[in-house]
């Protein structure tokens, strides 16, 4: 561990005087988390030395359209942490982009340190639990050049980052994940239909053109596609993370998000568990030192003895055709407690809803379904919707629209819509 810096020894000071409300926050009837989240390249906007950012540019590319200004969040955070704060809910989920942070290999931003812990200070200040995600898909442009998660040093690379945050910011901040659904592109052999042929080959020559933008001949990133060489850097990373992140402060809690599909077996139960093995095991395996676990929760998947099947035509269905299943976050909160013994934390939960009055009737049945886990005994600590704000969708650019909260793509005019006023109702009704 490096030596602290005047100038961060007073940074974690007072961050460390700002905690000192959360254990009241901890204390009191409402220390269930009821969040809302967002992450740093899908609403901050240029986040122009980002792996992602490049390959939005290139030609071909997998991306529909490129981020840009996405929704000026890197400037208009305070409102986002006010809307939040106006829904009467008391945590916020957010990024910090390492590629801002550590824009050139070991070149460290001292003004986007300070940036990144302006906002957790402010979540404070406003009552607002932050919970921070390290990783939330993007990585510096240099490390994606250098072979990404590939690269023997990655682990060691993140962990440094993780602690120039940790010793900037970790005095305020509720909760820590270090990455973002990294187990996300695993599901694959496990999916209902063979993999896009087309859509791979998109992925496969967006990526190479990338590498050719970069120099690097061994451009690498996160949840590309199978197979998955980065599998290992990656749970080696979060090791190494969490240990930095602890050693700066060691009653933080530190977890990770993993995307986990509520399943129903078709047949054989057993191909569940092949299932979750392949696809969990290498995560859960490394979790056992951690403090909870964060789930991510869209729905449910049919497994039939060797792959997803295709919904059954009875299944209710939501207009673009997906099951409609709300339940299913609070099943996979039963199995995640079931498979680590570990608190939960519902890290994301949404639907991409273009009429709003469907996420209005989501809401509330996703909510019931974590209270019926929570009577059953499981401790589930809280729940974040996604997202805050409609946002930049990865491959489908801004079609989707997940939000509480629209956001106009020419005036970044923020609108909080009725299915926001309704879940904060609800929050306020619990609180
Ligand atoms: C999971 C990811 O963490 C987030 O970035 C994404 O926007 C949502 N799910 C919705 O797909």
């Amino acid at each position: 561990m490096h030596g602290l810096s005047r100038r961060d020894a007073l940074g974690l000071a007072a961050a460390a005087s700002l905690t000192a409300s959360a254990p009241a926050m901890a204390r009191g009837k409402s220390d269930f988390l009821w969040g809302a989240a967002t992450a740093g390249h899908q609403v901050e906007g240029n986040n122009v030395n980002a792996d992602i950012w490049l390959l939005e540019q290139v030609r071909p590319s997998v991306f529909a359209e490129p981020s840009g200004d996405a929704c000026d969040s890197l400037n208009r955070w305070r409102e986002d942490v006010a809307i939040v704060r106006t829904l009467g809910l008391n945590c916020y989920r957010f990024s910090v982009e390492w590629s801002r942070i550590e824009p050139a290999q070991g070149q460290f931003s001292q003004a986007y340190l300070d940036h990144y812990r302006r906002i957790v200070d402010h979540c404070r200040e406003q009552g607002l639990a932050p919970v921070v995600t390290f990783n939330h898909f993007t990585t510096p442009r240099w490390f994606a050049a250098a072979g990404g998660w590939e690269n023997p040093q990655a682990p060691d690379w993140f962990a440094r980052y993780c602690d120039r945050v940790a010793r900037a910011m970790a005095g305020g901040i509720s909760h820590a994940l270090t990455f973002n659904e990294p187990n996300l592109a695993l599901g694959g052999r496990w999916s209902a239909h063979p993999p896009d042929a087309k859509f791979q080959a998109l992925i496969a020559a967006s990526v190479a053109a990338a590498a050719r933008a970069s120099g690097s001949d061994r451009f690498s990133l996160l949840n590309a596609g199978e197979p998955h060489p980065m599998i290992p850097g990656v749970v080696a990373a979060h090791v190494k993370a969490r240990a930095a992140i602890k050693a700066v402060r060691g009653d933080l809690p530190v977890g990770m998000s993993l995307a986990i599909p509520d399943e129903v077996a078709i047949g054989a139960n057993s191909a569940i568990e092949r299932k979750r093995a392949d696809v969990y095991g290498p995560f859960f395996a490394v979790m056992d030192k951690d403090d909870f676990v964060g789930i991510q929760t869209y729905g449910r998947d049919y497994i039939g003895p060797d792959r997803a099947l295709d919904l059954p035509a009875d299944a209710p269905r939501r207009p673009n055709g997906k099951e409609w299943y709300p339940a299913a976050v609070g099943n996979v909160a039963r199995y995640a407690h079931r498979m680590t013994g570990k608190p939960i934390l519902v890290t994301e939960n949404g639907i991409d809803a273009v009429d709003d009055a469907e996420r209005a009737r989501f809401i509330p049945e996703a909510i019931a379904s974590v209270d019926a886990a929570r009577r059953d005994g499981v401790p589930v600590i809280g729940y974040i919707h996604w997202s805050l704000l409609d946002n930049f969708e990865w491959f489908s650019g801004y079609g989707p629209r997940f939000g509480l909260v629209a956001v106009d793509r020419t005036t970044f005019k923020r609108t909080v819509k009725p299915s926001a006023r309704l879940y904060a109702a609800l929050v306020k009704a619990r609180r």
